[in-house]
């Protein structure tokens, strides 16, 4: 089965071409491979915005999408009358940006005559999982039910249950800012360049994740709160310049070292990751049965997340990607980094499951895209 997918929530134009075992012979055991994923990210043009403008993101899908498409199949070496489906992503993101993935998966799949599939974002983002994920000792491994989800992106922090394939229960958000935002607001602070997750990452590797303590966040449960330590590195860092509260942070970067913006970047990046690690704890309190756990989203691709996910959850790690906790039998799963920012191919992956499992398709004159809602 080949599945055509389109991705414009944001600010990556992206299409893949997926293929998956036909579900006939599925044991749903295998992970799908996705014969093109090609995106074209606008981080460039925003990088000197230091942010994404949403209006300048719809006129940049619109003049990328069909090239992107076509090179999606000439990579795959297919027509269109080769394919069996398309999916797009509807929901959640930029109102613009959504309307022009969508008004395009809509009007091929008219004239194609294909079955549409909408997709959510952050579902998408859970099924990257289920994508080779580089490690050859995990290529037939996937993730077992029931699982715990750590979403992590610009605009979403979610841990989400699943008993099983398509069944999502919200079990901790954040009250404010995700934490990809945070990152991205911290690095602005810092003088950093957009996007501040990555540039964060890069400048702490010289910094002392030590040197600048930062607390955490008093939210009970498993909600999350990400904009207090925001404002904690703020003040942190007028501080540290002997500056008062009332200068604006926009002036902040020309006062610190660059020593400094490295212990604050590292800093900032440690506190920030042990807040996730301590909630996947309470959660996996909450729900011992969870056989596996899969971080996601754009976040993921954080290498210090992952070392200390590893480590407050292994003990035998036994590869790069997966790790086990010989105890309770977990599992912890990580994509690809070509697969934890936004991309199709996670895309055509959720749709694959959204076809396996029966759900029909939508109808292309009538779908209609949702900024704002949650997964479900
Ligand atoms: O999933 P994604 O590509 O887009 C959304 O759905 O939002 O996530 C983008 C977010 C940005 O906030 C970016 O700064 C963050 O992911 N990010 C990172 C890293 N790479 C990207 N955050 C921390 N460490 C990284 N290495
Ligand atoms: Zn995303």
């Amino acid at each position: 089965m080949k599945i055509l997918a389109i991705e414009t929530s944001c600010d990556e134009t992206a299409a893949a071409i997926l293929e998956g075992p036909d579900p006939a012979e599925t044991s749903n055991n295998r992970r799908l491979q996705s014969l093109s994923n090609v995106v074209v990210s606008q981080v460039d043009i925003f990088a000197a915005y230091g942010g994404v403008i949403p209006e300048i993101a719809a006129r940049s899908h619109l003049e990328a999408i069909l090239p992107v498409i076509h090179q999606a199949l000439d990579e795959a070496k297919l027509q269109p009358s080769d394919l069996d489906a398309i999916a797009v992503t509807h929901a959640p993101g930029l109102l613009g940006s959504l309307l022009i993935g969508t008004l395009t998966a809509r009007t091929l799949a008219i004239l194609w005559q294909k079955p549409l599939f909408a997709v959510h974002h952050l579902k998408s983002h859970i099924y990257a999982n289920w994508l080779p994920n580089g490690s050859e000792s995990s290529l037939e491994k996937v993730p077992a039910f029931p699982l715990l989800a750590l979403v992590i992106s610009g605009g979403h922090t979610q841990i989400i249950y699943m008993p099983e394939h398509n069944h999502f229960e919200i079990i901790g958000t954040t009250r404010d800012d995700a934490i990809g935002e945070c990152f991205d607001k911290v690095a602005k602070i810092l003088g950093l360049p957009y996007p501040g997750g990555p540039s964060i990452a890069e400048c702490a590797k010289k910094g002392d994740p030590q040197k600048y303590p930062l607390p955490h966040p008093k939210v009970d449960g498993l909600d999350f709160s990400f904009s207090g330590l925001k404002t904690a590195v703020l003040r942190s860092v007028q501080n540290a310049c002997g500056l008062d509260i009332t200068t604006p942070s926009y002036e902040l970067k020309k006062h610190l070292s660059a020593q400094q913006k490295a212990d604050f970047a590292a800093s900032f990046q440690a506190t920030a990751c042990d807040i996730l690690v301590e909630k996947l704890k309470l959660a996996l309190a909450e729900h011992p049965e969870t056989k596996s756990l899969i971080i996601a989203g754009g976040v993921s691709a954080n290498q210090v997340l992952r070392q200390k996910i590893q480590s407050a959850f292994s003990a035998i790690p036994q590869s790069a990607s997966i790790t086990k906790i010989p105890t309770e039998n977990l599992f912890i799963f990580f994509p690809a980094l070509k697969y934890t920012g936004d991309n199709a191919a996670m895309v055509a992956a959720a749709a694959y499951f959204e076809i396996t499992a029966g759900i029909q398709p939508t109808d292309p004159y009538k779908l209609n895209i949702l900024p704002r809602t949650p997964i479900k």
